[in-house]
């Protein structure tokens, strides 16, 4: 990968992720599947005809969304399910902290209110189990039945779990509405609204969330890319949150599946992506995580939590640490 952009590319593109992400939001690309005219388009969207056709002339010329042929436009494969949760998430969701740096330089305590909620739980929408694989088949290997699910998301997790054990007791907590909504939508299409209970609060508050009767049967606790939210100013706030955790469920297995931050570090050239999401999580005020395991070790050791194992990717900087509560 090159390492850094010119400053033409830079405006290039920051006029094409936005050309591309009105057509994303107005829906006009996911109407592109068959190939459709600019007159058609703008009766549907209500549209100025001469502007659309330019900004789709644009996009089709400069990325590989989208396609002219003759007089129709069509998007390609590249408008896939992944393409659409980028845009969503680091467009959509976390557009105005973007737009709005200037503000949060001056006063970061504003970043964490600019991010569109209803927009995150969206690009989750089409994220499918894969992404927890590993964390699905840990679980299932240990036979652990009953599983809290911090910061749970749309469930996919718990969801994915149930669907291959009948056995399986789930509970999530979720903070935000727009993703308890979503979660609960799923677990009642998936049918599984008798073992699956999602939390509408905050995990940093384990003991008034979760109910007492749910606890004591709790064998596992999981936290998949939520732990990296708690380090904005530092360690403190990871250190509270998973003394109060140890305090809650003491004794049981704590999964967490995150990743080590970047931004900062040298060679930090070779994960583009790592970048990109530190960038976004220091702008929407959730901080970046600990660069590498000892770090991550000295905020255990000061919760007083046991690492068991850790599994790695060295490719992405994700891993899963296994921890005695
Ligand atoms: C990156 S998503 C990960 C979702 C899911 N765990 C997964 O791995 O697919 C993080 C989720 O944690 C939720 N979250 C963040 N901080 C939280 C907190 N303190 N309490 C409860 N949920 C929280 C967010 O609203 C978001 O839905």
């Amino acid at each position: 990968m090159r390492n850094s952009w010119s400053t033409y590319e830079l405006v290039e593109t920051f006029q094409l992720a936005h050309a591309v992400s009105a057509l994303h939001e107005t829906g006009i690309l996911a109407s592109l599947e068959r190939p459709r005219t600019v007159q058609e388009l703008s009766q549907q969207y209500r549209t100025d005809a001469t502007v659309l056709e330019g900004v789709l002339n644009y996009v089709a010329a400069r990325t590989n969304l989208l396609r002219k042929v003759g007089t129709t436009f069509v998007v390609t494969r590249q408008y896939s399910s992944a393409a659409r949760f980028l845009l969503d998430l680091y467009i959509g969701a976390y557009g105005r902290n973007a737009a709005q740096l200037p503000g949060i330089l001056r006063r970061s305590s504003m970043a964490a209110a600019l991010v569109d909620h209803t927009k995150y739980a969206n690009a989750f929408q089409q994220v499918g189990d894969s992404v927890l694989g590993a964390l699905v088949q840990i679980i299932l290997q240990l036979k652990l039945t009953h599983v809290l699910d911090l910061g749970c998301g749309p469930a996919s997790l718990l969801i994915a779990l149930a669907k291959q054990d009948r056995h399986l007791i789930g509970w999530g907590v979720e903070m935000s509405p727009a993703m308890h909504r979503l979660a609960r939508t799923r677990i009642q299409e998936a049918q599984l609204s008798k073992r699956i209970r999602i939390f509408l609060g905050d995990c940093r508050q384990l003991q008034s969330v979760v109910p007492p009767r749910a606890k004591q049967h709790v064998d596992v606790v999981v936290a998949s890319q939520v732990a990296n939210e708690m380090f904005a100013g530092g360690q403190a706030t990871a250190i509270t949150w998973l003394r109060q955790i140890r305090r809650a469920l003491p004794g049981r297995l704590l999964l967490i599946a995150d990743y080590y931050g970047r931004l900062g570090r040298t060679n930090a050239t070779r994960y583009r992506e790592t970048l990109l999401h530190d960038y976004v999580q220091l702008i929407s005020g959730q901080g970046i995580p600990p660069s590498n395991v000892s770090l991550w070790k000295q905020v255990y050791s000061r919760s007083k939590c046991r690492l068991l194992h850790l599994i790695e990717d060295k490719t992405t900087s994700r891993f899963i640490h296994v921890l005695k509560l």
